[in-house]
């Protein structure tokens, strides 16, 4: 059977108005790089996201924002970070090349997302940094764990690469900590041209850091220059704080890229709108098969990034599922985040143990199903309608 509808790479179509923005920006930008567009987005983020103007920062992807992150995270031998084992695999490297040691907390089974209560099984002594991963789209309980990273002093990272515009009591996913990372990659619901992202940092004077971090080093001497060109346009310096100095990188996103960001970011809330209307109706048609567990919440709480569930009956009906509705109908479901500890790579690093079942269930009995943003009424009525006669089937 051909693929009929594929589990997409690219989230969404942009709108003439989108792509005019970009050829603008082609004809314009001047530089290509470092220049208004960037600043623009910047401002214009913080004031999406309700937090202070100086505290957003672009960069080249998610990634790279997370590195920065776990730079700033200062961390001596032996401190540890606790992190979901189920998320992608960028949320959590970048804090163990920067000298952290992951230990890893459990999801609740039902939201996929770590708890205070997860969180808390997790803190041992060592714990210095706590990263929360709002997978989905699902804003996790951000309150709570505000709360107990307050009490035990710990630094609190959200990693909202998914969840751009989820809220809870209309404050934004990426508010609530200390950093907050996000990523307008390809596949996410906001995206700049297949790569870019944010790093906010709440401290204002590590933030400062962040222009020089991000970009080589390069800053303007500190002293009133008589000649601009002597003794060279601009000075490369380390950035430090409290005693620590931190080495740069470039990480820079460009011009056009930034115009885009700034101006999808009035149609973030839409698209979201959008997929969380689609993934509501999806579900409900989906009712008469309680085996297939849904995460449904009719808030903007969720952005529906992904649309993910739980075959309730366990990982070889999950199989014969996914099987059946490629084989028979086209459809390319797909199986997403493996538990970080069964990765070879964190098992060669020693950090191949976790006490995480919940985890480990829902990634052995999970179906993501294509859900971009671009698909048509048709292709939604087609995957519920193969979705259904496949339950159907093997029921
Ligand atoms: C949860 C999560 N964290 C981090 C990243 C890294 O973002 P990027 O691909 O922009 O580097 C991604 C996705 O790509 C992600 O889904």
């Amino acid at each position: 059977m051909e693929t009929k509808i594929n589990f997409s790479g690219r989230s969404i179509q942009y709108t003439e108005d989108e792509i005019a923005c970009v050829v603008q920006a082609m004809r314009d930008a001047e530089p290509l790089t470092q220049g208004r567009y960037m600043r623009a987005f910047e401002e214009k983020f913080a004031t999406y996201q309700g937090v202070a103007k100086n505290s957003c920062y672009t960069t080249c992807n998610g990634c790279a924002a997370l590195e920065m992150s776990a730079q700033l995270c200062d961390f001596n031998p032996g401190d540890e970070f606790v992190i979901p084992s189920h998320t992608f695999t960028a949320s959590c490297y970048p804090y163990i090349k920067h000298g952290g040691r992951p230990v890893f907390a459990d999801i609740d089974l039902k939201t996929r997302v770590v708890t205070a209560k997860t969180i808390e099984a997790a803190l041992t002594p060592k714990t210095k940094v706590v990263v929360v991963v709002h997978l989905y789209g699902f804003a996790a309980d951000m309150p709570e764990i505000v709360d107990l990273c307050r009490q035990k002093n710990l630094l609190l990272i959200e990693d909202t690469a998914q969840a751009i515009g989820a809220a809870i009591d209309g404050q934004k996913a990426g508010s609530f900590g200390d950093h907050a990372i996000f990523s307008f990659h390809s596949h996410k619901n906001l995206t700049t041209l297949g790569e870019g992202g944010m790093l906010y940092v709440k401290d204002e004077h590590k933030a400062k850091l962040v222009p020089l971090l991000r970009h080589n080093g390069h800053c303007p001497y500190n002293f009133d220059q008589e000649d601009y060109w002597k003794p060279a346009m601009g000075n490369v310096d380390l950035p430090s704080y409290n005693d620590r100095t931190y080495l740069p990188s470039n990480y820079s996103l460009g011009e056009i890229e930034c115009a885009l960001g700034a101006k999808m970011l009035d149609r973030i809330d839409q698209i979201n709108a959008e997929k969380r209307a689609r993934a509501l109706k999806f579900i409900d048609a989906l009712s008469d098969f309680p085996e297939l567990e849904f995460h449904r919440v009719d808030t903007e709480r969720h952005n529906y990034h992904l649309l993910a569930c739980r075959m309730t009956s366990g990982p070889k009906k999950r199989d014969l599922f996914m099987r059946t509705i490629y084989e028979e109908y086209g459809v390319k479901c797909v199986v997403q985040y493996i538990p970080l500890h069964r990765y070879d790579f964190y098992q060669k690093l020693g950090f191949g143990t976790a006490n995480t079942p919940n985890a480990d269930l829902f990634f052995d009995t999970m179906i993501s199903f294509p859900f971009q943003h671009w698909m048509g009424e048709d292709d939604l009525a087609y995957l519920l309608d193969a979705t259904r006669s496949v339950m159907k089937k093997i029921s």
